[in-house]
């Protein structure tokens, strides 16, 4: 249980490597010559701070690095500069049997030829005499029955204190996880999620100051995968280590996250609890990528004080976003929707005329798709499911105005309305 501090983190590999294996797939005799001594950088100025006993959340698209960000915390990729704290460990340059860190991969990284029980056993057992607490006998006394008892019926025998231990621990961790009546079979006798679990108890029989999980859930199917994700929160809620938990899923990081930092290009984007982000995106990016199905973006041209004018339609914004339009007359912004925040409404110039396409009903809501009619855009919205709608309707969608984003579309940055 400890605090983990990124500062300033930076991560490049040889892009050689990158372009050989690029290479290698298409021809192995022809290298890119001209890639020997340039480096691609992965991970940006990554400052981030962890709290103990956190459970944060590291989501992004594939590729921006979330992987790499946990691999250099375990130990398993080296720093390219900047420090990473474990506590007040500075952890840079410790080997990773050193560093008191557990991770669990998406691809569960059991050892096909053990029983569970000795999966579950395997990291304790490397561990140190030392961990081996509260001994009712001294070492050597210890050693000595365990000799003197080896030839009598096993129930007889002595168990080595440190074998026994080992037991009791993964006795506890096998029923907090219901795994314990598996504990004799091997992974070839047991299902994704049972897997999925054995994993995940032998990263807390560590008892580890640091939780890692990348993408733990991705195999599992998606009843499994909601039960494991309750699970896991609560058992780490018990447990209070601080974990850092990797998925490309948003809802994943919604739902488990005290925070969430979203990740794109290496680089964090921003930090904060789910309902943050959600509310408050600062970028479009972050915009995009927090909320399913994804925020609708309409280019609207500004005229103050408050309104904001597209060809289809028009609106007055609220009040508060009087003071941040006040230099902006003309100019043209990215207004941000969200598909929640529509809904169908009555022919007017502030509502949007949009030509339906698709349509999902699932019975609680209805999803459709479709285009802003004489435009390019298409827009999406979620609505109550007493509507009846056919592709080819032509719906009326109102905006509720206290929801709606602004961006910047040269920086993409999101512009806030004035505090109240
Ligand atoms: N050993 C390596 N050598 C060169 N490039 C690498 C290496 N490992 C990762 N990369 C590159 O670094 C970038 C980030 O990879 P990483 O595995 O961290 O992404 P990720 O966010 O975990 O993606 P995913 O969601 O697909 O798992 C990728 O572009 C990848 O190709
Ligand atoms: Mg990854």
């Amino acid at each position: 249980m400890a605090k983990v501090v990124f500062e300033d983190v930076y991560k490049s590999f040889p892009a050689r490597e990158r372009s050989l294996n690029k290479q290698r797939s298409k021809d192995p005799r022809s290298p890119d010559p001209g890639a020997e001594s340039s480096r691609v950088s992965v991970l940006r100025r990554i400052n981030l701070d962890i709290e103990d006993g956190e459970f944060m959340v590291l989501v992004g698209p594939s590729g921006c690095g979330k992987s790499t960000l946990l691999r250099l915390i375990a130990g398993l990729e080296e720093l390219t500069g900047g420090n990473i704290r474990v506590g007040d460990r500075l952890i840079n340059a410790l080997p990773p049997k050193a560093r008191d860190i557990a991770m669990v991969f998406q691809s569960y990284a059991l050892y096909p030829h053990l029983t569970v029980y000795d999966n579950l056993a395997f990291g304790l057992r490397r561990m140190n005499r030392e961990e081996v607490k509260d001994s009712k006998l001294p070492a050597w006394a210890d050693r000595w029955v365990v000799s003197a008892t080896r030839s009598l019926p096993k129930p007889l025998r002595h168990r080595p204190e440190q074998e026994r231990q080992i037991r009791e621990r993964i006795s506890k961790v096998a029923q907090m996880l219901q795994i314990d009546g598996l504990l004799r079979r091997l992974p070839k006798e047991l299902s994704g999620g049972q897997k999925q679990r054995v994993a995940l108890g032998r990263a807390i029989a560590r008892n580890p100051q640091v939780f890692l999980m990348d993408e733990p859930l991705s195999n599992l199917d998606a009843k499994l995968r909601a039960e494991t994700r309750a699970q896991i929160v609560t058992l780490q809620q018990r447990l209070g280590i601080t974990t850092i938990y990797v998925t490309h899923d948003q809802i994943e990081a919604m739902t488990m996250g005290q925070r969430i930092a979203v990740m794109a290009e290496g680089q964090i984007q921003q930090v904060g609890p789910p309902l943050e982000l959600y509310d408050r995106p600062v970028n479009r990016f972050v915009a995009e990528f927090i909320g399913s199905p994804p925020m609708n973006f309409i280019p609207v041209e500004v005229k103050t004080p408050r309104s904001v004018i597209h060809s289809q339609f028009r609106l007055t914004l609220p009040e508060e976003w009087g003071k941040t339009l006040e230099h902006c007359d003309g100019k043209t912004l990215w207004l941000g929707v969200r598909p929640e925040h529509l809904q169908v409404g009555p022919a007017a110039t502030k509502n949007l005329p949009v030509k339906v396409s698709q349509v999902e009903a699932i019975g609680s809501e209805t999803f459709v798709v479709g285009q802003l009619l004489e435009s390019e855009e298409q827009i999406q919205a979620r609505i109550e499911p007493e509507h009846a709608v056919q592709p080819g309707d032509v719906l009326w969608l109102s905006i509720r105005l206290e929801k709606v984003h602004l961006f910047e579309p040269e920086s993409q940055l999101a512009l806030h309305p004035a505090e109240q």
